[in-house]
């Protein structure tokens, strides 16, 4: 499937009739998942509106190169930066021949100069525009310095004339901009990662909880997104930040987790629980503080729900990743769980060992799946994550359904 999961794409507008297309292909690259900022050119405003564009994009539209304001949100040289890609569409004879000899005299022609990103130009103009031998000049300048071309498609003009100059479809412009990004192991798929730790509230300033930092679902998070995925973290209280291009949901009890997760599994391909969710919570919460009294205290506790068989029992259920936490018998409990929740794949994680873990920078895991198994040796919570990314990324490749 194509896609532009966690791309910044930059869209270029300039002057011509067929700026008015460019809310279309604002719509499809959104579609596709991108992030689109938008920059017109005095000209295109004559064509279509910036609060179109703004509406389509849900981004101020950028104008000018000179604004004091602008510049204090986003800057040129930020969104330069910030680009993964920039499509120029349309492009009027007018702006090829400004990019083609290096102009910088607008907002747009800077961004182009300024940015490392690729571009994407999709021209349009009078077919005998297109013809004229400066224009063809231009556009082998811009081919020659590696910008991709699309378009422009033939047939009748907006001026009445017959030819070569309409801008190319915005879905093809769309769907080409989605082939110039190589593609992930996880390319297109949706993925749901639970991290961190779950508070079981006992009354209003205590609960029960465990020592999980969420640096191992974070890492997984990342590289995921590394993968092409598009990701939804839920996350319990952890102090971490958040991955970039991951959307983040926070949860504090197993409720909240299991409620944010079970909503989450209509768009999710790939599900993998790798938060330490309480077993048991408080069968009652104080609704005052409790106080200090008896020397001994008993808490009556009650089962949660098991978020994860809860998942691959769903009839949604996507392909399902579990963890292990185990102190010992490691292996044994690790199968166990694969086969009682009905996973396809289980992380076997050792937490006696203080080193790997609960909390530490480090992991070292054996994963389980029905018929096979692989030890990843300790290494960085980063390093771990990527690998059993590259691992599930076969496992579901394997399927073949
Ligand atoms: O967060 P870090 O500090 O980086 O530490 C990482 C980690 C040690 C927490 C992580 O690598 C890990 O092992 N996570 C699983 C912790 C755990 O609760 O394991 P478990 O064996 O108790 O649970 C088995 C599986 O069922 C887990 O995938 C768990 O997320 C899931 N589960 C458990 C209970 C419940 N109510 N719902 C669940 O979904």
């Amino acid at each position: 499937m194509a896609h532009l999961f966690n791309r910044n794409i930059v869209l270029g507008v300039s002057g011509g009739i067929a700026a008015y297309k460019s809310a279309e292909l604002v719509r499809q690259l959104k579609e596709l998942g991108a992030d689109v900022r938008v920059i017109m050119t005095r000209g295109s405003q004559e064509f279509i509106t910036p609060l179109t564009l703004q509406a389509l994009s849900g981004h101020p539209v950028h104008t000018d190169l000179l604004d004091a304001d602008a510049e204090l949100g986003m800057g040129h040289i930020e969104l330069a930066r910030w680009a993964d890609l920039l499509i120029i569409a349309p492009a009027t004879a007018d702006l090829l021949a400004r990019l083609a000899s290096g102009r910088a005299d607008d907002l747009l022609t800077t961004v182009a100069l300024a940015t490392a990103a690729p571009k994407l130009v999709a021209p349009a103009m009078n077919q005998q525009m297109w013809r004229d031998p400066a224009t063809a000049s231009n556009v082998a300048t811009l081919n020659s310095r590696g910008i991709a071309l699309i378009g422009p498609a033939s047939g009748e003009q907006a001026c009445g004339d017959v030819g070569p100059g309409r801008m190319e479809q915005p879905t093809n412009i769309a769907q080409a901009a989605a082939a110039l990004f190589t593609r992930g192991v996880l390319a297109g798929q949706r993925v749901v990662i639970t991290a961190g730790p779950t508070r079981e509230a006992l009354d209003p300033v205590r609960y029960l909880s465990n020592h999980s930092s969420g640096k191992m679902g974070y890492a997984l998070a990342a590289a995921a997104v590394d993968a092409g995925a598009s990701v939804t973290l839920v996350s319990g209280p952890v102090h971490l930040a958040t991955p970039g291009h991951v959307t983040r949901v926070d949860v504090t009890s197993a409720a909240e987790m299991l409620e944010a997760s079970l909503a989450l599994l209509p768009a999710c391909d790939l599900f993998i629980a790798c938060a330490a969710v309480a077993d048991y919570r408080p069968l009652a919460i104080a609704q005052q503080k409790l106080k200090k009294g008896a020397m001994r205290m008993t808490l009556e506790l009650e089962r949660t729900t098991d978020i994860l068989a809860a998942v691959s029992a769903s009839p949604q259920a996507p392909f399902t990743v579990g963890f292990a936490a185990e102190t010992h018998d490691v292996e044994r409990y690790a199968r166990g769980k694969l086969e009682q929740k009905n996973l396809h794949m289980i992380v076997a994680n050792d937490v006696s060992d203080t080193a790997i873990g609960f909390n530490s920078d480090n992991n070292a895991v054996i994963v389980f799946w029905p018929d096979g198994h692989q030890a990843l040796p300790a290494a960085s919570k980063a390093n771990i994550a990527r690998q059993l990314i590259t691992l599930i990324a076969q496992r579901m490749e394997g399927r073949g359904d």
